[in-house]
């Protein structure tokens, strides 16, 4: 059975990490997105909120499985039998970091393989960050969130 692990903050999930994932159960027998604990910055999002938001976002995929992990995410790989990181890439200025991190990766544990997958071309722009942003200033982020997300990003800012 060949496991993939889907990490991240998904602080929250848009539809540009939704569109990741489809892509990765196509190519995987079971896909896991684990939200990472260890998130140094303040996320907008409990853990619970964000696990729940990626629960509502997969319904309509079967071997889809949402967790999350603390401490070093190879091994969290390891203890899931999972051979591939699979990590989005939007643009150029996404490279080095992704690349450093696959590199560390692969130093701490050679078997775990990073693959990196594209989305869709309208969800290049696209991060969490900038729903943040643009949900806090009451801007529309219909098209880049679905909409219990959507919902939700209101409902923290206290916007109708
Ligand atoms: O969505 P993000 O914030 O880009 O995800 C980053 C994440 C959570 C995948 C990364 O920070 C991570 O893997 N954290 C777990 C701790 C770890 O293993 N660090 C070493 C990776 S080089």
């Amino acid at each position: 059975m060949k496991i993939a692990i889907y990490p991240g903050s998904f602080d929250p999930i848009t539809n540009g990490h939704i569109d990741i994932i489809e892509r990765a159960v196509g190519l995987f027998d079971k896909v896991i997105v684990a939200v990472s604990k260890n998130f140094e910055k303040n996320p907008l999002f409990s853990e619970r909120e964000r696990l729940e938001m990626i629960e509502k976002s997969v319904v309509h995929l079967d071997n889809v499985v949402v967790d999350s992990f603390q401490g070093l995410l190879v091994n969290y790989a390891s203890e899931n039998n999972a051979k591939a990181i699979i990590r989005g890439l939007r643009a150029l200025s996404d490279f080095e970091f992704e690349f450093k991190m696959a590199l560390m990766n692969r130093s701490l544990k050679d078997e775990v393989t990073t693959v990196f997958l594209m989305p869709h071309a309208k969800y290049t722009h696209l991060s969490s960050s900038l729903v943040r942003e643009v949900g806090e200033l009451n801007g529309d982020v219909s098209k880049l969130v679905p909409s219990h997300v959507m919902k939700a990003v209101k409902e923290k800012f206290g916007i109708e």
